[in-house]
């Protein structure tokens, strides 16, 4: 059993490879450049603008493929929007033809922004509706998995933060270290999301590929709340003034790609597959978070 990770040095990806090595199982990571994370590992550097991920899946043959790789920034994303569909949609496209010809397993990563945030939270049966050039590339490889995989699932999740050295900045890391400083933090009242630990969506991910299900499932945090509320519940937890997080509308500030509001994902689904308590609440979330920045 051997399974390809792809976006290993990634948010999500660096978590899968690591818990796939810790669980005894050999792992192939693939990742731009040098690797970042998991020395466990075997390791494979492939920019997948000029090499390609089906060959090197056909070359290798893995039981199973993670694919963890996309191009993530989404108003970078605005700026290019053929590498934005190259990597999101063609890459899937790829990944999915490759597993079928060797009978592999794809579990593929997708987001929430497939959705336009008019009416969330949103279950694994709501229409899709994207808008902007990351989540219309997102939505196409999501149909490109789902189309022509055999052995297929779906992980779509949210908002990804982590606090392990050398992962990406994100949101989470600016908010805890600004607070912690006694610094200003701004933050939209009006965007309600399902903030998600890198570590627990690995732990889902690996949880709806080991079941062996088929579809789409909601591999997000427990817990929907405002990035406001986000960054008060942080202030808490470092012991900081609360009053530090000052809100903004997102129609104050102007952004390339557009940002869906009332986004959040329902995790009913994936909390039936794997258990009530794996999608973690926010309070545990953070505690977790925290645990890995000072590790
Ligand atoms: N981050 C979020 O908030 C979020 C939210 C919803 C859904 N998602 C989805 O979750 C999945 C995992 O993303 P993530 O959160 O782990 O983000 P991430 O940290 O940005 O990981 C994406 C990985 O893809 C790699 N990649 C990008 N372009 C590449 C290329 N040309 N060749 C090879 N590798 C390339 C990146 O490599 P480098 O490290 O070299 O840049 C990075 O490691 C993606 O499908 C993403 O769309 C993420």
């Amino acid at each position: 059993m051997t399974t390809l990770v792809t976006g290993a040095n990634g948010l999500v990806g660096s978590r899968l490879v690591a818990r796939l090595a810790a669980a005894g199982e050999r792992v192939i990571a693939v990742g731009r450049g040098p690797r970042r994370f998991s020395e466990a590992a075997e390791y494979v550097d492939q920019d997948f603008l000029s090499q390609k991920l089906g060959e090197t899946i056909a070359g290798l043959r893995p039981s199973a493929v993670l694919h963890a790789a996309a191009m993530t920034d989404v108003d970078a994303c605005e700026a290019d929007p053929v590498g934005a569909w190259l990597l999101n949609a063609h890459l899937v496209e790829s990944a999915a033809l490759a597993c079928r010809e060797i009978g592999a397993r794809l579990v593929a990563l997708g987001t929430d922004y497939v959705f336009d945030g008019e009416q969330g939270p949103y279950s694994e049966e709501d229409l899709p509706n994207p808008r902007g050039v990351y989540a219309r590339s997102k939505r196409a490889g999501e149909e490109a998995a789902l189309l022509l995989a055999r052995d297929v699932a779906l992980c779509r999740v949210a908002v990804v933060y982590s606090g392990r050295k050398g992962s990406k900045r994100t949101f989470a890391i600016s908010a805890a270290e600004n607070l912690a400083a006694g610094k200003q933090v701004k933050a939209f009242s009006d965007q309600i999301v399902s903030p998600t630990l890198a570590d627990n969506a690995a732990e889902m991910v690996l949880g709806v590929h080991r079941s062996g299900e088929q579809g789409i499932f909601h591999c997000a945090g427990g817990s929907i709340v405002s990035r406001v509320e986000f960054c008060r519940a942080l202030a808490r937890k470092l012991g900081a003034d609360e009053d530090l997080v000052s809100p903004v509308r997102t129609s104050e500030v102007k952004l390339p790609a557009p940002r869906p509001l009332r986004c959040a994902l329902k995790t009913d689904k994936v909390k039936r597959l794997l258990g009530e308590s794996v999608p973690l609440a926010l309070d545990a979330q953070l505690d977790r978070f925290l645990a890995e920045r000072r590790a």
